[in-house]
Parts: C-alpha cells; structure tokens; sequence
C-alpha cells in the first residue's frame, strides 16, 4: 500500500529528542496525490507538532486543489521497536483533521504490517466543526 510506505518512511524523519516516540502519517489527496508527515518536537514540548497535522499542513502548503483527500495512514512506534501496538491520533489531530478532511478512513499502521482502519467519525464523535459557528437558522 503506497500510502503506508510513505507513512513509514517519513516516521524515520521524525524530530522526536524528547519522547523517542516516532511518528509518521502520509495522507492522500482525491487527485491520488501523497503528502507525508512526521512529529517534530521542541524543546519547550507544547510546541511538538504531530505527524499528522505536518501531513495535511503540507498537503494545503503545496496548494491541492481541490482541499480534498481520500484516506490517511499513521504509523507510531518508539525509536528502537520493532513491534508496537497501533496508535490512534491525538484529540488535536482529529479535530484538524475533521475540519480539513472530513469523515476520511483513519489507518492506524503497525511496524510489522499490522493495521486497523476507523472513520474519522468514530474517533471524534460529536464533532465541533464550522457549522457551530454559524447563527441559528
Ligand atoms: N504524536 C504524533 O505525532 N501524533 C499523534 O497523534 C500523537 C503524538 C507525537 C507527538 C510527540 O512528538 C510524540 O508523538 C509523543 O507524544
């Protein structure tokens, strides 16, 4: 799966000095178009920014048009694992994610060739998204 091969190979650019928590994500655009992502921390930690988020940032940097994508994959594993349980996207994560992708199937990978699939859905039910901000009809 070409999705998954991208997101293992950018999990080995992760930034990750401070967890040792390597992350990679490789999202897909409707246009079959692939951006990566890896988890780039900070020594002042709140500044970390997940894999996930530099995937679909990069996505809408490089000016996809249309803004809509298909599926994203994330593999998550400490530095030195070879075998670790799949990892689901942090809160953070999933909201941008539904703001930016919508209901998108959610592949958590394993570095053993494992993985699950979830809507976006499922992982943040009730969603708060842009139409709360509209007035009431
Ligand atoms: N991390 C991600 O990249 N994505 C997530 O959804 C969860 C956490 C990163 C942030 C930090 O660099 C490390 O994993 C440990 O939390």
């Amino acid at each position: 799966m070409k999705l998954a091969e991208a997101a293992l190979a950018a999990r080995l650019h992760a930034y990750a000095p401070h967890s040792n928590f390597l992350v990679g994500a490789a999202i897909e655009t409707q246009d079959g178009c692939v951006f990566s992502g890896c988890n780039v921390e900070n020594s002042s930690y709140g500044l970390t920014v997940c894999a996930e988020r530099v995937a679909v940032f990069s996505a809408i940097a490089a000016g996809v048009a249309p803004r809509t994508f298909r599926e994203i994959v994330v593999c998550a594993a400490p530095r030195n694992a070879d075998a670790f349980a799949l990892t689901p996207p942090c809160g953070a994560c999933r909201q941008v994610l539904w703001d930016l992708c919508g209901n998108i199937p959610v592949v958590l990978w394993g570095l053993d060739g494992s993985h699950a699939t979830y809507q976006l859905a499922d992982l943040l039910p009730k969603a708060f998204d842009a139409t709360h901000l509209l007035p009431p009809a």
